[in-house]
């Protein structure tokens, strides 16, 4: 055995003994030239070998990472093909019977897009509560600022550095959680029979309020890695009055558009005058070596408006989120204050203390890496456990997965089956309004890993080729 194969079978070893565990960063090349006393080749001869044997993973700029054997096993799903002409999907209520049971603890909840509460960092939250209701006067109980809490919008600007963003001040308005940012954006900048382009799949939310609000909805073809083309936008840009992207770690596929769509993207819309909603909610939640770059990045013109919210990261019950509206400002801040007036003053403020102390970084640290390494273990168990021709996103940040079956199979009756045994899914045709993704899931792998969790997915799998 050459020195590199000798290296590569040490490893191994450690792997399947459980030292070095799915997730786990690789000791750093350098590390083991020096540790083993071998050449820097000798070691990457070693991790291309165990690349190979898909042992582990290299992430650009960040290194080699434990993955499980099987990873490689199953296909990433194609690109969606959702029609030019579609045929609404008719109402049968199956977002409200999933959301039913939302907040039922004796259910394994995957149908969500949220991580368990043990993900979040509750007793500094609480400490942050307790202090922004000592430092604020009349205890937080007054009207904040129309435009929004000033430490929350400093502290956001601040933090707008992650991704070169120049934001400042007073170029954030806060507001209830990033759907509410949406509606105020739809209300602003849009009338009943406008046409809005978004991804297909999409979250149901962002759908179903541009339902409500008589928007005609696009829904583009959209890649689980790469999002959406900016060559499908220009294929039909004279059909398109407004656009919505969640660029970064889209909801349910996970996708993340490369930094050159986004520029690309920036570039088509401003030149036809269609201002694009960012929902940026997923930025932060990132498994490589940096915060992908939303689109407002490369906005000159102040066309793109981009929102966010703690409610991914942090708190989701707090509401408390923020738009960079661009030129819109004006118009934003006047319909904010019809609809809401400030806002939550304590839970804006509790949040402002809290990225003021620097701890977010750290938390989001830990809670990425917990959460890339569950999306191993996910995919691990679907490769095991669910029926042949089952393909898997591979997200890069978030916490879901978008899992299609064989065609033939309805997800939406599957749920039933699945809740008699307490685990609740996501229907793939939540995330459309079209006839589509019936053979589609979605699953929330931010809970916490246990035999318990492996032996619900088994189950799960079980049932699925029953
Ligand atoms: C894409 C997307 N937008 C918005 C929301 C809701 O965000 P918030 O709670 O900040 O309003 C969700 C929640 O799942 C989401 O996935």
């Amino acid at each position: 055995m050459t020195l590199y194969q000798e290296l590569a079978t040490n490893f191994e070893r450690l792997i399947q003994k459980g030292s070095l565990k799915v997730g786990d960063k690789m000791p750093s090349i350098r590390t083991v030239s020096k540790e083993y006393g071998v050449s820097i080749n000798t070691v990457i001869q070693a991790y291309l070998v165990l690349e190979s044997r898909s042992c582990i993973v290299s992430r650009p700029q960040a290194g080699f990472f434990v993955c499980e054997k099987v990873d490689l096993r199953l296909p990433v799903p194609q690109a969606s093909n959702p029609s030019n002409n579609p045929k609404e999907q008719a109402d049968d209520g199956l977002i409200g019977k999933v959301f039913r049971n939302f907040v039922n603890k004796e259910i394994t909840q995957l149908s969500l897009s949220v991580p368990d509460e043990s993900f979040f960092p509750v007793a500094r939250l609480n400490k942050c509560l307790h202090k922004a209701s000592q430092t604020l006067s009349s205890g937080g109980t007054g009207y904040d600022d129309i435009q929004g809490n000033f430490l929350l919008r400093k502290n956001v600007a601040k933090w707008s550095f992650t991704w070169a963003g120049n934001l400042g001040i007073d170029d954030l308005v806060s507001t209830s959680g990033a759907m509410h940012a949406i509606s105020l954006a739809f209300m602003a900048l849009t009338k009943p029979g406008d046409r809005i382009a978004v991804e297909s799949p999409v979250y149901f939310g962002i759908l179903q309020l541009a339902k409500n609000m008589g928007l005609k909805v696009i829904e583009l073809p959209t890649h689980p890695v790469t999002g959406v083309d900016p060559d499908d936008v220009k294929a039909r840009i004279g059909e398109i009055d407004i656009c919505l992207l969640v660029s970064n770690f889209n909801n349910p596929l996970g996708s993340c558009m490369p930094e050159e769509n986004k520029k690309a993207m920036v570039k088509l819309l401003g030149k036809h005058g269609i201002p694009l909603i960012e929902n940026d909610l997923y930025g932060d939640v990132y498994f490589g070596p940096n915060r992908p770059k939303p689109c407002k990045a490369f906005d000159e013109e102040g066309m793109v408006l981009w929102c966010g919210s703690v409610s991914k990261t942090l708190a989701p019950g707090y509401r408390v989120g923020w738009m960079a509206p661009g030129k819109y400002l004006k118009d934003i801040l006047k319909l904010k204050l019809f609809h809401s007036v400030s806002g939550t003053t304590l839970t804006q403020e509790a949040i402002g203390h809290f990225l003021e102390t620097g701890r977010y970084e750290k938390h989001l640290a830990q809670m990425r890496k917990k959460l890339y390494a569950n999306s191993l273990q996910f995919i691990r168990a679907i490769s095991d456990y669910f029926p042949q021709g089952t393909k898997v996103s591979r997200p890069l940040g978030g916490f879901v997965l978008w899992v299609e079956l064989e065609k033939g199979k309805d997800t939406g009756k599957f749920f039933d089956q699945a809740l008699s045994q307490g685990i609740s899914i996501a229907p793939g045709r939540m995330f459309t309004l079209q006839n589509q993704f019936y053979h589609c899931m979605r699953l929330n792998y931010g809970l916490p890993w246990s035999d318990g969790l492996d032996l619900q997915l088994k189950r799960l799998g079980q049932m699925l080729k029953q």
